[in-house]
């Protein structure tokens, strides 16, 4: 089966490997080597101050997320969350269920968010945190949050900014000292592994808020793993895979892994718009890990997403308002071309123009050069 989904991705063999692995005690010797590594990895990865800024717990992404608001805020604290899509929502709602006081600035779908317009919201209010989606999953937008980062430090007193990055690093980098204070993870995508663990890596400041007292957190205390202490049975087989998965971070480096999804989308963007799929957002602000595209009219997105599978190929449905035009290509994690193109000619033949697709898609290959 060819997976072409904004998670989960597809899982490298050393990874697996490593997930099958003999169990092993987590107070023991050898899971502490891995422990001890797999936190220094990430502190490098997300460029944190120490490994003492990283809190990896047992959860998918979403359990990430609220554990960020319960480490960070407090009932009553004001938030602004920027809600570009069905992620974005989300965000919004986990923050609301924990009685923050939440201000949203709304996005239309298939548009990144204007800095100037969140910072017009922050100077006019006085937020403790503003909470945004790096690369928004349900429309494939990638927000510009380093120039956010960048603006926001120039004010006197900046809210503490909060990222969910679950769909974007470390497919797309993005780093702790750009001055975000939180990048939320999981380990299902850009991570090449199996659901199950979710992370986030944090500031000086953003720990030093999580360190205060604050009542409302047990499971999802991050304060014990940033004393490096793991309090409850952690994903011991998630963790060795992890562990394995960074090592082939590392070796690939983060430019060139960006450069491979760049590629990866320039080839699912030229597919589309000449087969007759045509891309929903503009080049500016299109994702490197995923595509949304329309379908025409007489095309049934489900029936084809059926078809499909039966053809050995997934990839995702649209959701929320486009869950009925659109169908999304995931490129994120252990994508290569060859996994790209071999899907990409499963889908083909029911667009419109399939050999216009494939050949727009092959001249944007070569044009993007590398040997990835
Ligand atoms: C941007 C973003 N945020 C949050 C989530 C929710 O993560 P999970 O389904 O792992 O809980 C996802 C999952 O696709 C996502 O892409």
């Amino acid at each position: 089966m060819h997976l072409l989904l904004p998670g989960p991705t597809p899982i490298p063999e050393a990874v697996q490997k490593a997930l099958i692995g003999a169990m092993s005690d987590h107070r023991g010797t050898d899971f502490g080597r891995v422990q001890a590594q797999v936190l220094d990895g990430l502190s490098t990865l997300f460029k944190t101050p120490s490994a003492q800024h990283v809190a990896l717990m047992p959860s998918s992404g979403t359990g990430g997320l609220e554990a960020a608001v319960q480490n960070l805020f407090g009932p009553g604290d004001t938030v602004l969350v920027v809600e570009g899509g069905l992620f974005g929502q989300r965000f919004g709602e986990i923050a609301q269920a924990h009685q923050l006081q939440v201000d949203r600035l709304q996005i239309p779908w298939g548009q990144a968010f204007s800095t100037q317009a969140i910072l017009d919201r922050v100077r006019s209010a006085s937020y403790q945190g503003v909470l945004v989606t790096h690369n928004e999953t349900s429309t494939g937008v990638l927000n510009p949050v380093e120039d956010l980062a960048d603006q926001l430090q120039q004010l006197d007193r900046s809210p503490l900014l909060v990222v969910d990055s679950i769909s974007g690093v470390p497919s797309i980098p993005l780093t702790v000292d750009h001055g975000i204070d939180t990048i939320i993870a999981a380990s299902q995508k850009g991570f090449m592994c199996p659901p199950g663990l979710a992370l986030a890596a944090l500031s000086q400041r953003a720990r030093e808020t999580v360190l205060q007292n604050r009542p409302g957190r047990f499971y999802f205390d991050f304060r014990p793993y940033l004393m490096g202490r793991l309090p409850y049975t952690p994903a011991i087989s998630l963790w060795y895979g992890l562990h394995a998965a960074l090592a082939l971070l590392f070796e690939e480096g983060a430019e060139s892994r960006l450069q491979r999804h760049i590629r990866l989308r320039n080839m699912v963007r030229a597919f589309a718009q000449a087969g007759g799929f045509p891309p929903l957002v503009d080049d500016a602000a299109a994702s490197p890990t995923v595509t949304a595209l329309r379908v025409p009219a007489d095309v049934n997105p489900h029936d084809l997403r059926r078809r499909l599978v039966a053809q050995g190929l997934q990839i995702a449905g649209g959701v929320g308002a486009w869950h009925d035009q659109v169908i999304r290509i995931g490129h994120v994690g252990a994508v290569d071309v060859g996994d790209l193109w071999a899907g990409l000619g499963l889908l083909a033949p029911h667009m419109p123009h399939p050999n216009q697709a494939l050949a727009a898609a092959a001249a944007a290959m070569d044009k993007s050069g590398g040997d990835n």
